[in-house]
């Protein structure tokens, strides 16, 4: 392979994954409209983000990346994407005072839409449909027309995704982030919890340091690193139509970005090293990720990396491992140590969802909080035992009080979950149980780090 790369070069390679468009004029037209369109993302962003992520890799600071399963055309507010932020900020000012280094926060947001199935069909109820594959494709209804997928949600899915980057723009440079407002970011229904009260607790002892710190006459008003923060964007790229649509030539350097987001990941079911998914990846800018499940070989996960970052640039490649908890040290350990060894460096990521999903009796999709944390804390044991940094955490969450995932410090049992089930995809962790997981995260890589 290593033929010539180009935004379309993908189409020579076998695409998986890809919805079965019905009108292939309507899908020429949006694409040509998405085209035309301004970018959503700056190259030099990217570039930012990635020189970051190299800090990552070093062992000089985290990843935070976290947001919904699916952004979704109907849950679609300010009030939503403001209360993603927030529990975001928490999660991130927990971990960066616990473990004493940056985090790098990364939403799956303003673009994370398309969803890869295991299967082309779903059973619902009595009738056979053709799977949900994502608002940017098609509907969630239980019915047949619903399920068409339709190029114009294409264009809408920009749209969506511009005004949310844009409210987000607004929120992390506008004052929302301020350091002074720590006190204000935890929500209501999680601040009477207990680890609402030891945030805040958090939150009075970082007060108490910027006091300290005025007082020494630093000039905390007017210092941006405590008045602003970066949030960067981050969706898996799954319909590459889609993405080709927004990649454009960076005049600086003259190297192709996919403008869609800051950075770009692929799946655990769209990582094939000859597969349209790769191809495309390996040509753009951005840094990117890759989610490497149980089955995947450990030589392939070197492909990967021989493939996606071939001169080993530091914070390029971000590896999300999503192995389950009960396999996740022996399945990473030896992944960590060929990949050490052949002097790539990677952000280790771990993703403690997907490889933890199962049904409830009731038929809800779920995840136990006590599991998602035991993957967590494999893969910080198999770090550990390995010498190389748990650089990442990569979460599905919601600023929400829903009840999708059980356990956490509320005890949701599966009587609980009908009553705030409002996912369109994945279970989500709640507000209460994302700040509950970025302690005990913190304390568990302090304790394996110290
Ligand atoms: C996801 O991140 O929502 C997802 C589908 O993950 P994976 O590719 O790891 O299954
Ligand atoms: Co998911």
């Amino acid at each position: 392979m290593n033929t010539v790369w180009t935004p379309s070069s993908w189409k020579e390679h076998p695409a998986a994954q890809q919805p079965d468009w019905p009108d292939h004029d309507r899908l020429d037209s949006a694409l040509k409209t998405l085209s035309a369109y301004p970018p959503l993302v700056f190259a030099g962003e990217a570039r930012s983000l990635q020189a970051q992520l190299g800090q990552v890799a070093a062992g000089n600071a985290f990843l935070l990346q976290a947001g919904d399963c699916a952004e979704s055309f109907e849950e679609f507010s300010a009030d939503s994407i403001r209360e993603k932020l927030r529990v975001i900020l928490q999660m991130a000012v927990v971990m960066t005072y616990s473990m004493g280094v940056p985090v790098v926060k990364v939403g799956r947001i303003a673009g994370q839409f398309a969803k890869p199935r295991s299967s082309p069909t779903e059973r619902v109820g009595d009738l056979e449909l053709p799977s949900f594959r994502g608002h940017i494709v098609n509907d969630q209804g239980p019915f047949a027309e619903a399920r068409v997928p339709d190029p114009n949600r294409l264009v809408q899915a920009y749209h969506q995704s511009s005004s949310t980057l844009n409210l987000l723009r607004a929120f992390t440079k506008g004052g929302f982030a301020d350091l002074s407002r720590v006190h204000a970011w935890n929500q209501e229904f999680v601040a009477g919890s207990p680890e609402g009260r030891r945030y805040d607790q958090l939150a009075s002892e970082i007060d108490r340091a910027m006091r300290f710190m005025r007082a020494c006459s630093v000039d905390t008003e007017s210092n941006p690193n405590l008045r602003e923060v970066d949030v960067y964007t981050s969706h898996e790229a799954l319909i590459l139509g889609y993405e080709e649509a927004l990649t454009r030539q960076d005049t600086l350097t003259n190297q192709w970005y996919d403008c869609s987001a800051h950075m770009l990941w692929i799946g655990d079911r769209t990582h094939q090293i000859d597969g349209a998914h790769v191809e495309f990846l390996r040509g753009v800018g951005n840094p990117i990720g890759c989610k490497i499940g149980p089955t995947t070989p450990v030589a392939e996960v070197l492909e990967l990396c021989e493939r996606l970052n071939p001169s080993r640039v530091p914070g390029r490649l971000t590896l999300v491992s999503r192995m389950g908890a009960d396999a996740v040290t022996d399945k990473l350990r030896p992944i960590l140590r060929a990949v050490t060894d052949a002097g790539h460096p990677v952000v280790w990521a771990c993703d403690p969802m997907h490889g933890n999903t199962y049904t409830a009796p009731n038929g809800r999709k779920t995840r136990h909080f006590d599991v998602i944390l035991q993957e967590i804390a494999g893969f910080v044991a198999a770090h550990r035992a390995e010498n190389t940094w748990p650089g990442g955490i990569h979460v599905e969450l919601t600023g929400a009080n829903v009840t999708e995932c059980l356990g956490g410090a509320d005890a949701l049992s599966d009587t609980d979950l009908d009553s705030r089930y409002e996912t369109i995809c994945d279970p989500r962790l709640n507000g209460r149980q994302s700040l509950d997981l970025a302690f005990r995260l913190a304390e568990l890589v302090t304790a394996a780090t110290a």
